[in-house]
């Protein structure tokens, strides 16, 4: 089973010149999955939401590398909101979490850095069958 208290907010290096912002994430350093996939968010339109659903076995970092959105965490007896909105920061999310992403800024972008590639058989999107996977 997994906790809200087990996502993490992630301090990712940050290396700054007068030129800009650079901020390397390096599997098993910091963050403690190695990288299996990486994709990305963007063009979400005014009011709508992601995600609504778990997963049974993959693990996230979500970074707002652009603009800002908000990620609701559920783990069937706990929600939690964080605000993303630094491309320095990121937020962990283990397996068996429901999360949804809300209040995209325009022009908002979430860089998901996961453990595997996709699979579909990975996902919970029946919240009930979530609950049961979580013994709720
Ligand atoms: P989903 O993970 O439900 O998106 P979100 O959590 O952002 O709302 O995926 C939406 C659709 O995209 C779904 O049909 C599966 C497909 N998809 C892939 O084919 N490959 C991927 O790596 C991801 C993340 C999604």
């Amino acid at each position: 089973m997994s906790s809200v208290n087990d996502c993490k907010i992630i301090y990712l290096p940050r290396i700054a010149s007068r030129q800009g912002c650079i901020s390397p994430v390096t599997s098993c350093k910091d963050i403690s999955f190695d990288i299996g996939r990486v994709y990305y968010l963007y063009d979400v339109p005014d009011g709508e939401s992601r995600g609504g659903h778990a997963h049974m076995q993959l693990q996230q970092l979500l970074v707002a590398v652009m603009g800002s959105f908000d990620v609701v965490i559920d783990d069937g007896r706990e929600k939690k909101r964080f605000t993303l909105n630094r491309g320095d920061q990121g937020l962990f999310i283990p397996k068996l979490i429901w999360r949804e992403l809300e209040n995209f800024s325009t022009g908002g972008i979430c860089l998901v850095l996961a453990s595997d590639i996709y699979d579909e058989k990975d996902y919970y999107r029946d919240y009930d069958a979530f609950l049961r996977a979580q013994n709720r």
